[in-house]
């Protein structure tokens, strides 16, 4: 018998689809699972936009007031798909209200905001997950598998890149409906907060913690008009961000990040290299895992593509798919996140990042942002 789960959301937009598919296709894929998620409702502030994305989505109500969506007895989960600027105020009621947590990345504004979130979360004892997607893609986990089986031997290097180019029209406003992530009072901060989370989370997940960071930062496009006033104002996010860091395991980390990468949509690489072996990752193609392995016969010695489309059990996730040799894609991520959280729950075990270890990712972009003001390094 299955359990229904009953999940409230709070945004429509980007993130409030790819979650909602998630919460959709879960119990078809996943029918093993004990808990089931039911689109119970979905809230904003604009009635008529999410009526329509109910409709669309098959939600059963609406609120638009996220405060009268927490106050429902009906609800057992709140999934966070705002601004970030709303992460934190939603979060602790929502634990005060003894719900589930399911919260978008970043976890907060900042490393303090963030520390607020988990005491609440920890005090109601409320289980609680923050959606850094890309572990969930196969090639990714499959990377994890392999980095931990210690094949890679002694780590030297690290690096990972987000690149952009959606910003560099200088007449982009700031402000309002996606552009919100241009204005640090509703994003905190820019391609730190929004892209490099991304990248800190893998690496902190595949490579451990990272000790301290050097870091720079730029604004290339000093003023927009803010589409609440119309108005020019000061633009206050980062446009690029490029650092340099140590992990705790004496490896070496290089960290670029950036909207002004002309013809790059979502470039998202990682690359660790070990005494054995090395193993990259391009979210363009991210369905393969590259590989270099020392270990190989002389003459054969080379980087391997891997396509992790073992559905023999060899890939993480992929016996739920299709046949070897047919992929998935990004928004299967997702998907593996809900079916993981609801593992979780049957397990009683906490479902990976949580809040708490979202709140090291903070605590580095925290860093990161204050190494660029400072000009000096900083300790995580
Ligand atoms: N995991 C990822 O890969 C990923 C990707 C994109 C965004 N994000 C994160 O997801 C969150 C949302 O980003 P998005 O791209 O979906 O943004 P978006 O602009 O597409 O959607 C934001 C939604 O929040 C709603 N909203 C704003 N204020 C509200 C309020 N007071 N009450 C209720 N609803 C309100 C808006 O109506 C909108 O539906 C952000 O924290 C962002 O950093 C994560």
């Amino acid at each position: 018998m299955s359990k229904p789960l009953n999940i409230g959301m709070i945004g429509y937009g980007f993130m409030g689809r790819t979650h909602t598919n998630g919460y959709k296709r879960v119990p078809d894929f996943f029918p093993e699972l004990k808990y089931k998620p039911v689109l119970k409702a979905a809230c904003a502030r604009d009635k008529e936009k999410i009526q329509a994305f109910a409709d669309q989505w098959g939600y059963e109500s609406i609120e638009t007031d996220w405060k009268a969506l927490i106050a429902r007895k009906d609800i057992d989960a709140i999934d966070i798909c705002t601004p970030n600027n709303l992460h934190k105020e939603i979060a602790i009621a929502a634990a005060k209200a003894g719900k589930m947590i399911l919260c978008e990345k970043p976890l907060a504004m900042n490393a303090a905001e963030g520390e607020e979130m988990c005491k609440a979360v920890e005090e109601a004892k409320v289980p609680n997950t923050v959606w850094y997607n890309y572990r969930r893609i196969p090639a990714v986990t499959f990377a994890k598998n392999i980095i931990d089986s210690g094949r890679l031997g002694r780590i030297f290097h690290y690096r990972a890149n987000f690149l952009q180019d959606w910003t560099i029209n200088a007449d982009l406003p700031q402000g309002g409906n996606a552009l919100w992530r241009l204005d640090a009072a509703a994003a905190g901060s820019g391609v730190t907060g929004d892209l490099l989370a991304h990248c800190i989370d893998t690496a902190i997940w595949l490579n451990g913690s990272i000790s301290d960071v050097t870091a720079m930062t730029e604004t290339f496009i000093k003023e927009r008009v803010h589409t609440a006033t119309g108005q020019k104002q000061k633009v206050t996010i980062d446009d690029a961000c490029a650092f340099l860091c140590h992990f705790e395991n004496g490896s070496l980390g290089l960290f670029e990040s950036t909207r002004y990468a002309r013809g790059h949509k979502a470039l998202y690489t990682f690359e660790i290299n070990g005494e054995n072996m090395s193993l990259r990752w391009d979210l363009h193609d991210l369905h393969r895992l590259e590989m270099f392995d020392y270990g190989d016969e002389g003459p054969f010695r080379a980087w391997k593509s891997i396509h992790v489309t073992d559905a023999g059990g060899d890939h993480p996730y992929m016996n739920k798919w299709w046949v070897p040799g047919l992929q998935i894609g990004y928004e299967h991520s997702f998907v593996h996140q809900v079916a993981d959280f609801l593992k979780s729950l049957e397990e009683g075990k906490p479902c990976g990042p949580t809040f708490r270890d979202a709140l090291e990712t903070q605590k580095v972009c925290d860093a990161v942002l204050q190494s660029a003001k400072e000009h000096v390094w900083k300790n995580v």
